[in-house]
């Protein structure tokens, strides 16, 4: 079974996630689909797709204005939620301390973090790939060996563009191998960042992926039906 993880980002109006849901009825598939919507949505796990959270507070509880909790978001039925998605880190200044305790907070209430990690194209140029990304992982993880891990270079989000099929062959063993090294095996790792049905299959035929994280193309139903189908 592999993971096709859908990320709404800023998207979605009840109307659109009714239609989406209804499109995506009948489709057979035995891999695993998340939409992470906003928190608007997340409400009625009940259509065969799991709905996510994009966030979450490290704290419990408290004056924290316009956060949404762990157990608020276990209220809402909520398994899996995006911690550290590149544009949080970018607009909101989550550090890998922050990301790292996010986690934690989503695993203290039964759901599981999915913790985006992923260079930028400076560290790309520059040959940094590798060291970046082991060191966010490093830092991002939680001793609990209960999450998913979403590589997401930042270059490639949004922008058409992706990595090689080897370089992200190469990040892979290097995540699969520092997380083996953690102790921690059978961690689901995702690849995101520009995917659609012309790229999917591909990518996720590579050793040590078990998933994708799918953004712009996981908006309408008539491009994210292609991808699911690609994979099955
Ligand atoms: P994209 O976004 O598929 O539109 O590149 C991926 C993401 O931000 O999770």
């Amino acid at each position: 079974m592999k993971f096709i993880v859908g990320n709404w980002k800023m998207n979605g109006t009840l109307d659109e996630k009714e239609a989406f849901l209804k499109a995506l009825k009948n489709v057979k598939t035995n891999n695993k689909i998340i939409i992470c919507m906003p928190f608007t949505l997340v409400y009625g796990n009940d259509h065969g797709i799991t709905i996510g959270a994009q966030n979450i507070s490290e704290h419990a509880n408290g004056a924290y204005t316009g956060d949404i909790s762990g157990q608020m978001l276990k209220d809402a039925d909520v398994k899996y939620v995006l911690v550290g998605h590149s544009e949080r880190r970018l607009y909101h200044n989550e550090t890998n301390a922050i990301v790292k305790a996010k986690a934690i907070a989503a695993i203290k209430n039964g759901i599981t973090p999915i913790i985006c990690i992923g260079e930028t194209l400076a560290d790309k140029k520059a040959g940094r790939t590798m060291t970046v990304v082991k060191k966010m992982l490093l830092e991002c993880i939680p001793e609990k060996c209960k999450y998913i891990i979403a590589y997401e270079p930042r270059w490639a989000i949004g922008s058409g563009k992706t990595p090689t099929l080897e370089e992200i062959t190469a990040v892979f063993e290097t995540i699969h191998k520092t997380l083996h090294q953690q102790g921690c095996e059978n961690i689901s790792l995702l690849y995101g960042g520009s995917v659609n049905s012309n790229n999917a299959k591909q990518i996720i035929n590579i050793k040590n992926v078990d998933g994708l994280l799918v953004g712009g193309a996981s908006l309408k139903s008539d491009t994210f039906l292609p991808i699911i189908k690609s994979i099955d």
